[in-house]
């Protein structure tokens, strides 16, 4: 694992879709992994800003919420097509979010992990972490080996994202459909990017604290290629910084971030 702290949650976002667009870049056929929320946002300005080719990308989105419909405001399907895929020169046949309305939620996480596995594993996943240091929608103890499958949501998820529900944890629902940690795991690099103060404390867990199903981001910490780009708010409980920042200031990968 490697941890870059940028001096605030612009550089941050900056870095991350640099990496992302390098990727793209380099192999124009990308099966990319993407997430939500609000911390994916100024990601997705930016490369949206950037001239890439896109076109020959696939994309697998983390999470959906189960019994919200893709043309729902809230739902994830929405938000995608709306921040990123409408934006940029995507097929929309290329963009895979989980159906939190299929019929039958079994035979589509089956059919997700299927999709995954046909289009050759994802190349780079992007990721953030929630206050109850999920990924993707892999509340706590979520198996470490865990697949693509329906999930229950915390009241500490359902609060930090009531802000798309009219600010009532109440109307979050209550289940969503996730790609599992050991799904995540399997993808070739990750990138995680966290900014600001509430998310100091469960990032200094996750990264620098023993590898836990309480935590799953703390699972990142067994994949040979993942980098953490935090600003410094969220860098502010980590306790290895000035490692952290000599990395970045001094190994070759870097240099063309730097
Ligand atoms: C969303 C997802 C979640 C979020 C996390 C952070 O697709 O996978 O794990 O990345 O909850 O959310 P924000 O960025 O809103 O703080």
């Amino acid at each position: 694992m490697e941890v870059v702290i940028r001096p605030d949650a612009d550089a941050a976002a900056e870095l991350t879709a640099r990496i992302i667009a390098d990727r793209v870049r380099a192999k124009p056929d990308l099966v990319l992994g993407l997430a939500t929320g609000r911390t994916m946002e100024p990601v997705y300005d930016r490369l949206a800003a950037m001239d890439l080719n896109f076109s020959a990308c696939r994309t697998f989105n983390l999470d959906e919420y189960v019994g919200v419909p893709p043309q729902d405001p809230q739902s994830y399907r929405r938000y995608m097509n709306e921040r990123l895929f409408e934006r940029i020169n995507i097929r929309l046949a290329n963009t895979h979010v989980p159906n939190g309305v299929a019929a039958d939620l079994g035979a589509e996480v089956a059919s997700y992990e299927r999709r995954i596995k046909e289009a050759g594993g994802i190349d780079l996943q992007l990721l953030g972490i929630g206050e109850d240091g999920h990924i993707g929608f892999n509340e706590p103890l979520s198996a470490l080996m865990s697949r693509t499958r329906e999930k229950a949501l915390t009241p500490k998820t359902r609060q930090q994202n009531a802000g798309m529900f009219g600010d009532d944890p109440k109307r979050v629902p209550t289940r969503a459909l996730t790609m599992g940690v050991g799904t995540i795991l399997e993808a070739r690099e990750l990138l995680l990017i966290a900014t600001g103060g509430p998310k100091a404390e469960i990032l200094a867990k996750a990264v620098e604290g023993p590898i836990t199903a309480m935590i799953s981001a703390s699972a990142l910490q067994l994949h040979p290629r993942c980098k953490v780009i935090v600003d410094q708010a969220a860098a502010s409980s980590l306790t290895q910084r000035e490692y952290y920042d000599w990395i970045f200031a001094n190994e070759p990968e870097w240099q063309a971030y730097r």
